[in-house]
């Protein structure tokens, strides 16, 4: 994929050969990202931010890569705020958004907006996330996690078995991740659902044509019992007509350190996109495992800086011009320390 002023919408459009570039400039992000070193490359560049749904991780990453990168960031937070509310257009607010911004990251509630969107707007978009639809950067940041933390076990994404758990009809998280491990060879996905939270048949259809071997329960134990990773999702409430329909799922998928220890094998990465819902009745990973040495959930989230600064500074084109402006922190002391758990 030629980067370079283009958006960012689904993984369908990326190739093994742009995911290795993704993660080549996502490691070279780390000293900024941590705040150990400082760069200019987008000083001047102005970050549209336009978030028309809830957003923690997704939407602080995207700010702190952007000013790690030198620019400045101009946001909207919800619908309520903006002339969306006044009937706007989606193609008159992308005209107009990009007019004041370089590049524009978006998240909306219904499928296919961002690609709407895109379509009218004079600068590259990034798709934030579009209903139950796709949420690339969330793919490319989980795919690099799983491939470090797999690193340290000395195994790779080729051959690997992944469980997902969830709602994985409506989490669209795991949409772009399993589309995106279409790109890799022989891996074992066990779905782990309610019947009517199963992941989309299209995409298991895809998995199975491009060699994978698919296992779908809704028996989490057994689901549990051979993985690399196991991948959770939140039951995607948000999505349903009435809560009381998603309420049915609530607590069902859980896992704690007991379950972990009886029905994983040992060593399996516990990964979560977030917000892990930590409320009594659902309490879907439970806090228990927090300081265990393979939840990897607050490294998943940190890798979300390093790959959003690489989908900038792809997309802008000036991957090869970070380095050039590069200074040390000036605030630093010693006593400052970066986590890494
Ligand atoms: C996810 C999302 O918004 O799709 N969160 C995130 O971006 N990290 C997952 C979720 O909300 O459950």
């Amino acid at each position: 994929m030629n980067f370079r002023g283009s958006h960012i919408i689904s993984v369908d459009q990326l190739n093994r050969v742009s995911v290795e570039k993704i993660f080549d400039v996502a490691d070279s992000m780390t000293p900024y990202a941590s705040r150990l070193q400082t760069t200019k490359v987008l000083d001047g560049a102005i970050l549209g931010s336009m978030f028309f749904e809830a957003s923690t991780r997704t939407r602080m990453s995207f700010g702190c890569a952007f000013n790690s990168l030198g620019g400045s960031v101009r946001e909207i937070v919800d619908m309520k705020t903006s002339s969306i509310s006044k009937g706007e257009s989606l193609y008159d607010t992308a005209r107009v958004i990009s007019g004041y911004s370089d590049v524009i990251v978006m998240r909306h509630p219904s499928p296919g907006s961002v690609e709407e969107f895109a379509k009218a707007s004079r600068v590259p978009v990034i798709n934030g996330g579009d209903g139950d639809n796709e949420h690339p950067s969330q793919a490319l940041l989980d795919l690099y996690t799983i491939r470090k933390e797999l690193e340290h076990k000395r195994s790779m994404i080729d051959g690997m078995r992944i469980a997902m758990v969830g709602d994985l009809k409506n989490g669209r998280t795991v949409h772009s991740l399993s589309k995106l491990l279409l790109l890799y060879k022989n891996i074992t996905f066990t779905m782990i659902s309610p019947n009517e939270l199963k992941m989309p048949n299209e995409i298991l259809d895809q998995l199975i044509l491009a060699g994978h071997k698919v296992i779908e329960t809704d028996n989490m134990k057994v689901g549990l019992s051979d993985n690399d990773t196991v991948y959770l999702t939140r039951i995607q409430e948000e999505r349903f007509e009435k809560q009381s329909d998603a309420d049915l799922y609530r607590g069902q998928f859980k896992l704690n350190q007991e379950i972990y220890t009886q029905h994983c094998a040992p060593n399996t990465v516990i990964m979560h996109p977030l917000p892990r819902d930590s409320r009594a009745n659902a309490n879907e990973l439970d806090s228990d495992l927090n300081l265990h040495p393979n939840l990897a959930i607050f490294r998943q989230a940190d890798n979300g800086v390093v790959i959003r600064m690489a989908l900038f500074a792809l997309v802008l084109g000036v991957e090869d011009s970070v380095h050039k402006t590069s200074a040390p922190v000036k605030w630093f002391t010693d006593t400052r320390t970066t986590t890494t758990t």
